[in-house]
C-alpha cells in the first residue's frame, strides 16, 4: 500500500479512505512498527556511522514557543556528541524549528544530505528541512493526511515521526511528547500514549529511546515567534538568566542530558545535566551555535553575537491586565493563535511568514498581577488583524483572587525504552 502510492500506483483516494480506516479504528503495535519500516524504507536512510561518536536527536510533538532545539543541539554538540537534527516548520497554532532558523538573516535550511553530512562532521550538529530522499512516503503521506482530516491518529503521528527520525542515522532519540492546552495531545492520558507507541518503536528499531511527556499549559519560555524565539535562545546560550526564561532553560538541560545518558556520552542523568550546564556556562554552546549559524549561513552571522540585529518589528504595544489578582490560567493555543495571526504563523501553507512579528510575554501562571500592568508585549508590523490578536490574548489569560494552589510540573513523566 505503502509502496505504491508512493510510486504512484495508488490513487490519492484509495489511501485517504485506508488513512480514514486508521484513524477510526487504529492499528495494532506489530502494524505500527511494519508500517514505520516500510515508510523508513522508502527513502534514503542515512549513515554516519564513520563520524566518531554517537549520534542523538530529540523531536518534540509542538508547542508554544517551544525553542528547545535551538539550545540544546549546540549544548549536545559541545559535549561531544553529533546531533543530526532534521526539522519541521510550523503547524497549525505551533511554531517550527526551520521557520525559527530563518528569522537569522541567511541561515539556510535547505540543503542536500550531502551537505548535510558535512556541516554535522564540522560543527557536530545540523539543522535542517527534510530533503527529497529522506521518508518520501511521509511526505506524501502527510501532505494527504493534511486535508483529509487525518491527522490526529497516533499511529499515523507515530509512524509519520519515527521513520523520519530514524532516517537521519541516529544512535538514540529523545521524545519530548507535549500535553496542555497549547499541545496537539491536550489530555495527560493521550502523550502517553502515544510517548509509548513512540518509544517502543524506536526500540524495536534498535534505538535507545525514552520520552519525556512535558507541560504545554502555557508558553514555554518569555517569547512567542520567530526572531522573538531567536533572541531567547541566544540570551540563554550567552549565560543571561530572565525569571520568565526559566522554564525554557530547565527543559533544554533536561532533554540534552537525556540525550548525552542515552547518547553513552554520560553514565548518568544526572552526569548530563552537569554536562549540559557547564556546556552553557562556559560559554561552549554559544560556539557551536555560532559554528553552525557559519556552515549553514553563509551570511550575517554577527546576529548570534548582536542578536539586535535581528529583524525587528516596526510597532510594539502591551497587553495589559483588566483587573489586579493572579493568573489562574493560560488557554495557550490561543496565545499561539495570536502570533500567527500577525504573521508569525501560516494559516495556508503559501503564506509567507513575517519572522519580526510575535510576543515578549511577562507572566506566568501563579504570578501577580496589577490591573494595567503588562502581561505580554505584542510586536506588530500590520495592524490589520491586532484587534484581534488583543481580543485573543484577552480571552486566553484568566485572572483571579488566587494563584492555582496546584502547580503544574515541567515534566509528567519520564517513559524509558528497555
Ligand atoms: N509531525 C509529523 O511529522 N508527522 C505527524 O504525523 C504529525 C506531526
Amino acid at each position: 500500500m505503502v509502496n505504491g502510492f508512493t510510486s504512484g500506483d495508488i490513487p490519492d483516494y484509495q489511501m485517504s479512505a485506508w488513512l480514514m480506516a486508521v484513524v477510526k479504528s487504529g492499528m495494532t503495535k506489530p502494524e505500527i512498527a511494519d508500517l514505520t519500516e516500510v515508510m523508513l524504507r522508502s527513502g534514503q536512510v542515512l549513515s554516519f556511522a564513520s563520524l566518531p561518536a554517537k549520534k542523538v536527536d530529540k523531536h518534540s510533538t509542538g508547542g508554544v514557543g517551544d525553542k528547545t532545539s535551538l539550545i540544546l543541539s549546540p549544548i549536545v554538540a559541545a559535549g561531544g556528541l553529533y546531533v543530526p537534527m532534521i526539522s519541521g516548520r510550523g503547524l497549525g497554532h505551533t511554531g517550527g524549528t526551520l521557520d525559527k532558523l530563518e528569522a537569522i538573516p541567511g541561515f539556510n535550511v535547505n540543503v542536500t544530505t550531502e551537505h548535510f553530512g558535512r556541516i554535522l562532521k564540522e560543527c557536530g550538529c545540523a539543522m535542517i528541512g527534510q530533503t527529497a530522499e529522506i521518508v518520501p512516503a511521509d511526505k506524501k503521506m502527510y501532505a494527504l493526511r493534511d486535508v483529509t482530516g487525518t491527522v490526529e491518529s497516533p499511529a499515523l503521528i507515530c509512524a509519520s515521526v519515527m521513520s523520519k527520525k530514524l532516517a537521519e542515522g541516529i544512535d538514540a532519540l529523545v521524545l519530548d511528547v507535549k500535553t496542555g492546552s497549547g499541545a496537539f495531545m491536550k489530555k495527560l492520558e493521550d502523550a502517553v500514549y502515544l510517548a509509548e507507541l513512540m518509544v517502543e518503536t524506536g526500540v524495536r528499531m534498535g534505538k535507545r529511546t525514552a520520552a519525556l511527556i512535558t507541560d504545554m499549559d502555557q508558553p514555554l519560555g518569555r517569547a512567542v515567534g520567530n526572531a522573538t524565539e531567536v533572541l531567547e535562545c541566544i540570551e540563554i546560550l550567552r549565560g543571561d538568566r530572565h525569571p520568565m526564561s526559566e522554564d525554557l532553560r530547565s527543559l533544554s538541560i533536561e532533554l540534552s542530558a537525556w540525550m548525552f545518558y542515552l547518547g553513552e556520552k554520560t553514565a548518568t542523568i544526572d552526569a548530563g545535566r552537569s554536562l549540559a550546564e557547564e556546556m552553557l556556562t562556559s560559554g561552549k554552546a554559544l560556539g557551536k551555535f555560532r559554528d553552525m549559524a557559519r556552515c549553514q549561513g553563509g551570511g550575517d552571522i554577527s546576529v548570534v553575537d548582536r542578536p539586535n540585529r535581528l529583524p525587528a518589528a516596526t510597532h510594539t504595544v502591551d497587553f495589559k491586565a483588566a483587573t489586579s489578582g493572579y493568573i489562574t490560567s493560560v488557554r495557550c493555543e490561543d496565545v499561539g493563535l495570536a502570533s500567527l495571526i500577525l504573521g508569525g504563523g501560516r494559516s495556508k501553507k503559501e503564506d509567507v511568514i513575517d519572522h519580526a512579528v510575535g510576543l515578549f510575554l511577562h507572566k506566568k501562571v501563579g504570578d501577580p498581577v496589577q490591573q494595567g500592568e503588562a502581561i505580554a508585549t505584542i510586536l506588530y508590523n500590520s495592524d490589520a488583524r491586532l484587534p484581534e490578536a488583543m481580543q485573543m490574548l484577552r480571552d486566553a489569560y484568566s485572572i483571579g483572587p488566587a494563584a492555582p494552589a496546584v502547580k503544574r510540573p515541567l515534566i509528567h513523566r519520564i517513559i524509558e525504552g528497555d
